[in-house]
């Protein structure tokens, strides 16, 4: 997007809000859940039940992979009722690949409590007590759907705040700080622009790498570039490394290409999602990984995978055989061609390896 070179002449704090918003309004995104600026202000309130949506899928997911599914999730389900009618199992599948599987869940336990209440709660305290939103889900329906006047800080938020007073202390602890520090510059009016503004600010201009602070339309009150020192805010913490685990994925192969999958139990990591046959997930693999097999079958090795989970990383070690004659499922086992399995991200990596192996049987 090309922006425009802002005016130099230097703001005070107060005069955030104003030439944020004037930028927000030239230059907006144009995104699926939202109501341009100009709609807005000739009357047009944006969707909760989009705005909702939207958030909850924004919470650990980028926008250009949110974009689509958004409208796939609204296209099935156009209203809060549509989706709490919807079977939980159809929602899980649906979010596949999104991550996050906690947030499915309360994405339909929530439906489900707005359904039966006949829509959303306004204020910030009320949206709170709903399954999955939390300070900062709440704090964005209310400003983004509601227009209430409410401080709203995501990532792209927090670096611009952090940077605009240069905040030293350290995340997670800064979070108070930046907090604070968003109140006092937050307008009493067209909150729900202002948070849009500043989001996508973050996102195309205050970039966490080489920002472009030449068209910024509030780098005059910012106080990281006066010192040089833009990247460094906000100030990371010290990094922990995650722990490893190690794992073995077993690709069971039937004569017509189908992949034995299984149900994973309700609770617990990828809860409730499919998954392939395997060892638990340990901190070594196990002496006897045939054991953890659905079948004895002439396994071969196909290759490993890694994937890296929120608290973890993890190597699965994938084997693949063909189904040995006789071969029977189990009830929460089911055959299932791999382009029609709807997997999380860390079963389609085990399926690729398998399937690209030159032992494959698929
Ligand atoms: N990230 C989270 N919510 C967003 C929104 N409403 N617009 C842009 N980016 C976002």
């Amino acid at each position: 997007m090309a922006y425009e070179t802002p005016d130099r002449a230097k703001l005070s704090h107060t005069g955030v809000a104003p030439a944020l918003l004037r930028w927000y309004d030239a230059n907006a995104r144009a995104l699926p859940w939202r109501v341009s600026p100009q709609a807005r202000k000739a009357g047009r309130r944006a969707d909760p039940y989009a705005v909702w949506l939207s958030e909850i899928m924004l919470q650990q997911t980028t926008v250009a992979t949110v974009t689509p599914r958004f409208a796939e999730f609204l296209a099935r389900w156009p209203t809060i009722e549509a989706m709490a009618a919807a079977p939980l199992d159809d929602i899980l599948s649906q979010w596949a690949g999104l991550g996050y599987y906690a947030r499915a869940r309360n994405l339909h336990k929530c439906a489900v409590e707005l359904a039966a209440r006949g829509g959303f709660p306004e204020y910030e305290e009320e949206l709170k007590t709903l399954p999955g939103i939390g300070d900062y889900t709440a704090a964005a329906i209310a400003a983004i759907a509601f227009d209430k006047r409410a401080v709203v800080v995501d990532g792209n938020v927090e670096r611009v705040v952090a940077r605009l007073f240069a905040i030293e202390t350290p995340l997670p602890a800064a979070k108070a700080k930046i907090k604070a520090c968003a109140e006092a510059i937050w307008p009493q009016q067209r909150s729900g622009d202002f948070a849009q503004g500043l989001m996508d600010l973050g996102a195309g201009v205050c970039r966490p790498k080489a920002p472009l602070c030449l068209l910024c339309p509030i780098s005059s009150a910012c106080e990281a570039p006066r010192q040089g020192r833009q990247e460094a805010f906000p100030v990371k913490p010290a990094r922990k490394q995650k722990p490893k685990r190690a794992g073995a994925a077993f690709v069971l192969v039937n004569a017509k290409g189908e992949m034995l999958f299984e149900r994973r139990p309700e609770k617990g990591l990828l809860g409730g999602m499919l998954g392939l046959p395997g060892t638990d997930w340990a901190t070594g693999l196990a002496e006897d990984l045939y054991a953890s097999a659905p079948a004895k079958a002439d396994w071969a090795r196909a290759g490993a995978i890694t994937h890296v989970f929120t608290h973890f990383h993890l190597t699965l070690e994938v084997f693949t055989a063909p189904a040995p004659k006789g071969f029977r499922r189990w009830p929460h086992q089911q055959w299932i061609a791999p382009a029609a399995a709807r997997l999380p991200t860390v079963m389609k990596k085990a399926v690729a390896a398998a399937m690209s192996s030159p032992q494959s049987p698929a």
